[in-house]
């Protein structure tokens, strides 16, 4: 890859939680980033990007884009060395599953892929997948490790209308569709697959990942059985993870990227120790035993990536950050 500070680069989903903080780690690297957006007009939506150092600012550029529309991608792609693309619907209520979600996931990442051939200058796409993407086999297996080889079924998502089905069945028809146009066009295509993301963010709202991993603390307890057992990934772990495959040379295929997996009564034991202030509930023996499973992050480890940060780590930066922003 292009030295940082000769390289340009394209990010699509710059208005979200993992977007910002992943265009602040590339301005800081010494990127110039273009950052697609879909309504640069709309002031909060963009206060993440446009509260940035003016010494970091100067190199980001802000382009209206909509994975909506074909040939949306076409003319942001033109002249950058790579792409990030991260951008996709994640609401999981939702009236029109197929339209409001599916179609964007997969319609929209080819429109995306769609241009980097176009363009002639992109060399590597790092495609944003998910955890979702590789956890919902529909084999409740105990004890289960999840690595690169395994995949969601959609067909189990969409028959047993499982929560948040039309996000996972998305999610996994997206990155299957990216992989094989990659084939067919001959494009370096590297896919990360997240855990949940947890830790500091930009938005002035707490993102919809972190608010899932606070539930205990912001008493939406219908939340509670999701975070029975559960994977995480620190934001700035993340994005790093992204920055470093898309600068190895030898990155290839698919790669998990979780750093921690904990069961609810360790996330229980975090916030008591560390923040008795938060009056959480203690007894969850209602929500039963969790099925443990574990996300294998390997593959990433061995290309030589190492994770920074603990789960009390994101639990802390992510409270801290509430707490500055005036949200807890
Ligand atoms: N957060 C997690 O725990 C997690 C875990 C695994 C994978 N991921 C993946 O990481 C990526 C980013 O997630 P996130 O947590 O940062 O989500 P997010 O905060 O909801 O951000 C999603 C981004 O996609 C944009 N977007 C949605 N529909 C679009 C469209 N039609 N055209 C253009 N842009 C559109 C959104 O723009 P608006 O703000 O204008 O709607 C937003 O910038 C997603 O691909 C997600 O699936 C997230």
């Amino acid at each position: 890859m292009d030295k940082p500070l000769h390289s340009t680069v394209l990010v699509t989903g710059c208005t979200g939680h993992i977007g910002s903080w992943l265009v602040l780690r590339l301005l800081e690297k010494g990127y110039s980033v273009r950052a697609a957006v879909l309504d640069p007009e709309d002031k909060q939506d963009v206060q993440p990007l446009l509260g940035l150092a003016p010494s970091l600012a100067e190199r980001l550029e802000i382009v209206k884009a909509d994975l909506r529309v074909k040939g949306d991608f076409d003319k942001v792609a033109q002249g950058c060395d790579g792409v990030f693309h991260l951008a996709c619907p994640t609401n999981f209520l939702v009236e029109d599953p197929q339209k409001d979600v599916i179609e964007p996931a997969v319609q929209g990442t080819l429109n995306v892929l769609n241009a980097c051939v176009k363009s002639s200058s992109v060399k590597r796409v790092i495609h944003v997948s998910s955890a979702a993407a590789i956890r919902f086999s529909g084999k409740e297996v105990a004890e289960q490790v999840f690595d690169e080889s395994c995949w969601t079924d959609v067909d189990f998502c969409i028959d047993n209308k499982i929560p948040g089905w039309p996000y996972f069945v998305g999610k996994t028809l997206g990155e299957k569709a990216a992989v094989e146009f990659a084939k067919e066009h001959n494009l370096d295509l590297v896919v990360v697959n997240p855990s949940i993301v947890h830790g500091p963010f930009l938005l002035s709202n707490i993102p919809n990942s972190v608010k899932d991993c606070l539930a205990l603390i912001t008493g939406e307890l219908f939340k509670l059985p999701f975070l029975a057992r559960m994977s995480y990934i620190h934001t700035d772990d993340l994005v790093r993870a992204f920055i470093f495959l898309y600068e190895n040379p030898e990155a290839s295929g698919r790669y998990i990227c979780s750093a921690v997996d904990a069961s609810i009564t360790e996330v229980v034991n975090i916030i008591s120790s560390r923040y008795p202030e938060f009056k959480i509930p203690t007894d969850l023996a209602y929500l039963g035993e969790p099925v443990i499973h574990y996300f294998d992050s390997s593959k990433l480890k061995r290309l030589g990536f190492q994770f920074n940060f603990t789960l009390e780590d994101m639990y802390h930066d992510a409270i801290k950050c509430c707490k500055e922003k005036g949200l807890l």
